[in-house]
């Protein structure tokens, strides 16, 4: 059973968690130090939040070591890597400015999504190994062709295999995991790239999720939208209150590149588009407001004190969300989540095992 030796594979660089693996999702802007020590601390793996400007990653990673120095949790300080992981937008930064960074603070993983081409991830993995080999690099990719891609390419330490259903920004020609994740570790298993451990993200919010994704074959999950009800992300209380009053997620939540027009020209790579909440400028366009008046309505609306958020679907700005949003009721500390979300994990899989 490959997944169990990806799950060896992968707790023995990230000896501090403990199984079912859970990973919180690199929320550019929501997911700082405060989350993703939390997470760690609690027996996931927490990762900070992708961002453009590396003195503010160096402060992150300088806040989370200080952190995890104080903690009195063993694990944790007996860790040989800094015991938490660094998402990178490789289509906004540059390999030669992150590379110091990795290199100064060897963060236990290094996750990679949105280059350009698939192509440019190998320049990544080869410098980012170089600097720090006690670093995995790890990339997030959204079908079966990508995958196979980056797997015979650029060989990272684990795909995660992204769901249509996924908060944020993803491949705009995607599948939910249900058909992503079998069809993919069969074709990574046939091209002789079975030793890639899978992880799944895309509309986990709780156990049950867990339990599916396992059951389908990935080694670990990755949640962004179950911790946008943390007490430790950092979002605007009205996108907050948005996030927990959303309903029926299939409704509530819509991928569009609409979203990324918002402020101006769309700067992400083609493949690209991104799961919001459905918002005013959403409703405006499919209305058949053009393009530069919503435009304008949002950049008016973003100068304001909601900084363009607001409840009832009638804010301008996009609160990115995945479909499991309907299941996010009540804002809860980040350690209790995985906490929870494992037990629960735990419960329905010893449950299927009686059937
Ligand atoms: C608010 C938000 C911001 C995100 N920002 C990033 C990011 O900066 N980099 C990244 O690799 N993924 C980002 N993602 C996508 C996550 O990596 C992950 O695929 C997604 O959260 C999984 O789906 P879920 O939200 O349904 O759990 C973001 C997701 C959300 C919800």
């Amino acid at each position: 059973m490959p997944s169990q030796q990806w799950s060896h594979t992968l707790s023995s660089y990230l000896p501090w968690t403990s199984p079912p693996l859970l990973i919180s999702a690199p929320m550019g802007g929501f997911a700082w130090a405060p989350l993703a020590t939390a997470v760690s601390l609690a027996g996931g793996l927490g990762l900070i939040g992708s961002l453009n400007d590396m003195s503010q990653l160096r402060t992150q990673l300088a806040e989370a070591r200080s952190t995890f120095a104080a903690s009195s949790n063993a694990a944790i300080k007996d860790s040989p890597t800094l015991p938490l992981g660094v998402g990178i937008l490789a289509f906004i930064c540059k390999i030669e400015d992150v590379v110091p960074v990795i290199r100064e603070f060897e963060p236990a993983v290094v996750w990679l999504f949105a280059a350009k081409q698939l192509d440019d991830y190998t320049a990544w993995v080869d410098a980012l190994r170089e600097a720090s080999p006690t670093s995995k690099v790890w990339i997030q990719v959204g079908n079966v062709e990508a995958a196979l891609h980056v797997a015979k390419d650029a060989r990272p330490d684990a795909i995660c295999l992204q769901g249509a259903d996924a908060g944020g920004h993803g491949f705009e020609k995607a599948a939910g995991i249900i058909s992503l994740v079998p069809e993919a570790a069969d074709a990574l298993r046939r091209e002789g790239h079975g030793d890639i451990p899978l992880l799944a993200s895309g509309g986990i919010v709780d156990g049950r999720g867990v339990a599916a994704a396992l059951a389908l074959g990935a080694a670990g999950v990755v949640m962004g939208t179950r911790f946008l009800a943390s007490k430790e992300v950092a979002i605007h209380p009205i996108a907050q209150a948005a996030v927990l009053e959303a309903q029926d997620g299939g409704q509530a939540t819509r991928r569009s590149k609409l979203f990324d027009q918002l402020r101006g020209p769309n700067v992400w790579p083609e493949a690209y588009d991104g799961r919001s909440l459905v918002v005013q400028s959403y409703q405006d366009h499919v209305d058949g407001v053009g393009l530069e008046e919503i435009q304008r309505l949002h950049n008016e609306a973003v100068l304001g004190e909601d900084k363009g958020y607001a409840t009832g679907r009638k804010g301008r700005a996009a609160i990115w969300a995945g479909t499991g949003v309907g299941s996010v009721g009540k804002v809860e500390e980040a350690g209790n989540i995985v906490e929870k979300v494992k037990r629960e994990a735990r419960e329905v899989m010893g449950g299927l095992a009686k059937l």
